[in-house]
């Protein structure tokens, strides 16, 4: 039986640092420039709610879906938030497992997607070559791994503390003060690349939610993680980077380029793997 507190926790997550939408938009748009045809089958790793799952499903009769996490009330939460509330048609189209990512999986998909740099939970090259030799596995013979990353001098700064209000944006209560979201880079060390970091809430009652997620990371570099990338067999390793302006609602527009921006203190960029079908 999932606890209220259980699922208010993730609610307040999704709203403060996820955007299903924009990270469903920015996988169609790799696997279009690189093969000019639609995907169909995404596999979402570390997929926690499942949101980017769930909204795949919608964007096409044909879209299959299927997210993998180890923790079982992340994907109950994920249940519930979601899943539930597509028609049952889509729902059909979307499943969610209890895996673990280095374990590849047979069904083939077009596209693998690790967002909110989740895969900086592995601290060795080892098991970063063990995880991406799993994706290029679970691609079919034409696909892209999107690993969604951050990185520049502010993300390995610490201490460090940025704290943004949030509000509601839809229901009664849209437009008004929700919670506090505070992002604490806790500590760094820069012989390892770790990082010890966590996010706070603090509701608009007042009340606080102290680490309310813990993040014990290796801050993974994007020349380490292309050479893993090719070193597992990816044929071709493309970054995507933010552009100055978002389009007309808002969402950021990411394009591939040759050379990265040291214009801002931190970035989020999608470093893709691509697999090819021998020619
Ligand atoms: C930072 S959350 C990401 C949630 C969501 N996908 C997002 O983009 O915001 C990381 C998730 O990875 C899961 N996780 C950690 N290690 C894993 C592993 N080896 N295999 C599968 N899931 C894992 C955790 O349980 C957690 O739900």
């Amino acid at each position: 039986m999932l606890k209220r507190r259980v699922v208010d926790k993730y609610r307040l997550y999704e709203a403060a640092v996820q955007d299903a939408n924009q990270q469903v938009g920015i996988a169609e748009q790799v696997y279009k420039e690189n093969f000019h045809s639609e995907p169909q089958v995404l596999k979402e790793d570390f997929c926690g709610t499942s949101w980017i799952s769930c909204e795949w499903v919608t964007r096409g009769e044909h879209r299959e879906s299927f997210g993998l996490d180890i923790d079982v009330e992340a994907l109950e939460v994920g249940e519930y938030l979601h899943r539930r509330h597509l028609a049952p048609e889509q729902r059909k189209r979307v499943k969610l497992l209890r895996q673990n990512v280095l374990q590849p999986t047979a069904k083939k998909a077009d596209a693998v997607a690790a967002c909110n740099f989740s895969y900086f939970i592995f601290q060795q090259r080892g098991e970063l070559l063990d995880y991406f030799h799993a994706a290029y596995e679970s691609l079919k013979s034409n696909g892209v791994f999107l690993l969604e990353t951050a990185g520049g001098p502010g993300f390995v700064e610490a201490p460090y503390k940025e704290t943004r209000s949030i509000k509601h944006s839809a229901g009664k209560k849209k437009g008004k003060k929700w919670f506090r979201y505070t992002w604490h880079q806790r500590s760094f060390d820069p012989q390892y690349r770790r990082g010890l970091y966590s996010i706070h809430f603090e509701l608009a009652n007042g009340k606080k939610w102290k680490d309310a997620f813990v993040y014990d990371w290796r801050i993974w570099t994007i020349p380490e993680v292309r050479d893993v990338l090719l070193e597992v067999g990816f044929d071709d390793v493309q970054v995507y980077w933010e552009e100055d302006d978002p389009d007309e609602e808002g969402y950021p527009i990411y394009s591939r380029r040759e050379q990265g921006d040291s214009e801002f203190d931190t970035w989020i960029v999608y470093i893709v793997g691509v697999k090819k079908s021998p020619a």
